[in-house]
């Protein structure tokens, strides 16, 4: 049975399901960590060793304060009700996302859940907070290029091009060729993700009949498969996963190459 490696979800829903039942979104959230905790223990069971859930993007800030805070709240409150489960069960807790913006009291519990768990290795549960695939590829660029710009040498270099005001072509010219010189490639870009030794997600599911991305895993996406379910995110049960994880044991990942490739 081949088993997905990396299981990524887009855990949508919440308020479609609350709004059905006449509760309040905050009442579909809570629902919405209780599967959370389901699918923690399943991929456990099925001895899955990454799993990402999509919690808050980018995008999501826009939503009213009141449902933003609440978020914040549930997201802190499960990280602290959560950790003793993490310890017991050796769960490495990390994040993606831009941290820093985050309120404090949210910072503060996630590093202190990365800094407890960090010698767990049965699952690696990582929590998209403050998350966009776009600005995680950007601040990978920003990051990799300034790798290459800080390199001494090339600073006094620059700094000399700039004393002897050479042209901006030239010293575009200039920076372009160090690309060349260090051979950079998608590799160097890699490195700099959020979490550089993380495989790239094998499995992507999405709850609630939505067909998108919603800018989630956008480079690491390219040869992810997916699967979409009707099924609302609090509905979401041990037996939907199973019957996803069935249907990705029946997908061929052929990474661009031909079948009989495949065999050898
Ligand atoms: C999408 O449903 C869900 C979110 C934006 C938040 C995800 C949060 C949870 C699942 C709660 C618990 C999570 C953790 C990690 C404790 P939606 O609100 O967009 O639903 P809708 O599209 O039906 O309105």
């Amino acid at each position: 049975m081949t088993l997905p490696r990396h299981i990524a979800i887009i855990m949508d829903g919440n308020g479609r399901w609350a709004t059905q039942k006449g509760l309040s979104r905050s009442e579909g959230h809570l629902a919405g960590a209780k599967t959370v905790e389901v699918l923690i223990k399943e991929c456990l069971r099925h001895k899955i060793p990454h799993l990402s859930l999509y919690a808050f993007s980018t995008e999501n800030w826009n939503r009213p304060q009141e449902e933003v805070d609440y978020l914040f709240e549930l997201f802190c409150q499960f990280i602290k009700s959560e950790l003793p489960l993490m310890l017991q069960e050796g769960i490495r807790f990390s994040m993606i996302g831009e941290k820093s913006k985050l309120p404090p009291s949210a910072q503060t519990a996630l590093e202190h859940a990365i800094s407890e768990t960090k010698k767990g290795n049965n699952l690696e549960l990582i929590l998209a907070i403050n998350y966009s695939g776009t600005q995680e590829i950007l601040h990978a660029v920003r990051q990799s290029v300034s790798e290459i710009l800080l390199q001494k040498e090339q600073k006094a270099y620059i700094q000399n091009l700039i004393n002897d005001k050479k042209s901006s072509e030239d010293i575009l010219s200039y920076l372009t060729s160090l690309f060349d010189d260090i051979h950079y490639t998608e590799q160097n870009l890699r490195n700099n993700l959020y979490l550089p030794d993380l495989p790239d997600p094998d499995f992507i599911i999405r709850t609630s009949g939505e067909l998108r991305l919603s800018n989630f895993y956008l480079l690491q996406a390219a040869y992810s498969e997916f699967y979409f379910t009707d099924t609302l995110w609090p509905d979401f049960s041990a037996r939907d996963f199973e019957k996803a994880l069935l249907a990705y044991q029946n997908r061929k990942r052929r990474f661009g190459k031909i079948d009989e490739q495949l065999d050898q």
